[in-house]
Order: C-alpha cells, then structure tokens, then sequence
C-alpha cells in the first residue's frame, strides 16, 4: 500500500483557459505557490476484486482520467482500490483538484512505478485530472509554461526558486466552503465562448508574468503583490463578463478585498488573489501573519479562516 500527501497550491499569475481540452494544455504559462498543510492525501493499493474500487468525494472522472493515463504508461492494469482525502474544504475554490491529483499521480507513480517515474511524466498523468494540478508536484514558487507543441511536450513544470527565497505565510478569508456553483472547467469553457475579454486576458500574460519574476527575484513582495491582485481581478473581470456572467463574489469577498487593501494602507505587506470561488487568500509576511489573521476574524461575512504558510520541504510531505 502507498499513501503519499501532495499540497495544495495558489496561482498568482492565473491559468485561465486551455489551448487543448482533451490532453488540458494551458493557453498561457502560470505562477503559483505550493502550500503546506492544505493537503490531500492518496492511498493506493491492490483491489481483491475484479474491478477498481473508488473511495473519493465527488464525481471520480477527473481521478479515472488519472489512473487511465498511469496505466497506459507503465502497462499495469492490476484493479486498484483508491482513496483520497482532502484535510480542507473540497470544491470552495481551495484548490482541492490540484492536491488530489497531485497525490494521486503521485501515489500511482509510486505503487505502479516504483518511483522511478520522472516528474514531467507525472506532471502529464496529473494534469489530465486537473491542469493546475501539476504545480503542487513541486514545492515553493513554481512555473507551469504552456509550450506551443500539440501534444504537450514543452508543457512543464518547473520550480523558480524554493519557499525560503521569498517567505510567505497565507491566510484564507473562508466566505463559503460549499462546493461551487459551477467548476473551472466549465467556467473556462463559458469564457472562452462568451467572454469579450478572453483574448485579452491571455494577452496580458507575458508582461504579468515578467512582472512577477522580476519581482520574485528581487524579493519584492508588494510588487509581486500588485501583478498578483491585477492579474487575478483580470481573470474576474472576464468571468463577470461572461454570458450568463461566472460571479464566484459574495459580500465576504469584497470585504476581504478592503481589508487587503487597508492593511497594506497601514504598512502591513499583503496581498490577496482569489480563484473559482468566493474565498480570498491573502498572502503575507510571515511576521504579519497574526496581525492579518485577528483582522480577519473581525469581518462579518466569513465562515471561517485557513492558514497555512509556504512550504515544507517536499520530501516531509511524503509518507509510504
Ligand atoms: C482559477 O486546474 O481546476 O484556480 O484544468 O479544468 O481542472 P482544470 O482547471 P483547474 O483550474 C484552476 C483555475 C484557477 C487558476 C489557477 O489555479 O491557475
């Protein structure tokens, strides 16, 4: 039996778009941070059945397409029973499809595999579950590139530097921790279809991304902060003008914004990003992490707080 964690990750320069829906290649490259303790975790081993046995919350299609493509790989169709758990609210925008199929790719690299599966293999399985998935597969601030080959061979994921070269710690104003009304993929999809802006949003990548990793080597925080908040206020923006519009907002969102932008008035580093769902994460200096996390526990439209802060070292996270 294998059980390994993989954790959750948080992109700041968004992927909002696909330039391949069967094999998931992104439009546009990512930048993201992997967390530490939002984890989800994936155990594998063999079924004494006939067929594969799922222990997961949800539709298991993601999961399948995973396990499909891991098979067909390494040529081991033993049936399986696996299980996933997410040790944090599943659907709300958090995430949880990046680090379950980042533990499961990694557990079947492992079980099937016997470790000796490459990474970028890995990342291949991962991402037909859920593109963004394949940025939890390594720790600190990490870059998926988007490639232009049809069948997805320059789309890689590579880490920039480690957590420890820009510390952060992450508090996440929790507005509402129910499954979304509508997934990201199918929001992408309205997008795409829909949405005015779409092009546009994808047009703005290069100079966002630029942006963003000159400000990480420079470990400027509140530039990276800025790139940050305007990239993924774009990617809402072209949500909201979707038809019908995708609008994840609630109250608790647009209060969670203020209290960003206040803190930062008040000298505090911080910033915010939010994904498919109302839930906003604000990113901090891990000094100011009690300072952020007592303000937010005064806003009335929160359900609760998460925090987390930028990554262990991997090879912590892994448990046989
Ligand atoms: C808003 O990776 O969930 O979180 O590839 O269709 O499964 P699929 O989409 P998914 O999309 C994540 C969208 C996002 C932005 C991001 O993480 O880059």
């Amino acid at each position: 039996m294998i059980k390994v964690s993989a954790p959750s990750n948080i992109a700041l320069i968004k992927y909002w778009g696909k330039r391949d829906r069967a094999l998931n290649l992104p439009l546009t490259s990512s930048l993201s941070i992997t967390l530490s303790s939002l984890i989800s975790e994936a155990t594998v081993e063999e079924s004494t059945g006939s067929e594969d046995l799922w222990d997961i919350m949800g539709d298991p299609s993601k999961s399948q397409r995973v396990l499909a493509a891991a098979r067909k790989d390494l040529g081991d169709h033993r049936p399986l029973k696996i299980s996933i758990v997410n040790h944090f609210p599943s659907g709300a925008g958090l995430a949880s499809s990046a680090s379950s199929m980042a533990a499961l790719a990694l557990a079947l690299s492992q079980f099937l595999g016997s470790g000796e599966v490459p990474l970028q293999q890995i990342a291949t399985w991962s991402r037909l579950g859920s593109g963004s998935s394949v940025r939890s597969l390594l720790p600190g601030y990490v870059l998926w590139e988007a490639g232009t080959d049809p069948e997805g061979k320059d789309c890689l994921v590579r880490q920039l530097h480690p957590a420890s070269h820009l510390p952060l710690s992450l508090v996440v104003c929790v507005v509402n921790d129910q499954p979304k009304h509508i997934g990201s993929t199918a929001a992408m999809e309205r997008c795409r279809d829909t949405s005015p802006i779409y092009d546009g949003f994808h047009q703005r990548n290069d100079a966002d991304l630029q942006l963003a990793q000159e400000a990480l080597v420079q470990g400027d925080l509140l530039t990276l902060g800025r790139v940050a908040e305007a990239n993924c206020l774009a990617m809402h923006n072209v949500m909201h003008q979707a038809i019908p519009p995708v609008d994840y907002f609630m109250p608790g969102t647009h209060e969670a914004i203020a209290l960003t932008r206040q803190l930062r008035a008040n000298g505090v580093p911080c910033f915010f990003t939010i994904d498919a769902g109302p839930n906003v994460k604000i990113f901090c200096s891990p000094e100011y992490q009690e300072v952020v996390s007592q303000a937010c526990r005064a806003l009335p439209g929160l359900v609760g707080i998460l925090e987390d802060r930028l990554g262990l070292s991997y090879e912590e996270l892994l448990t046989k």
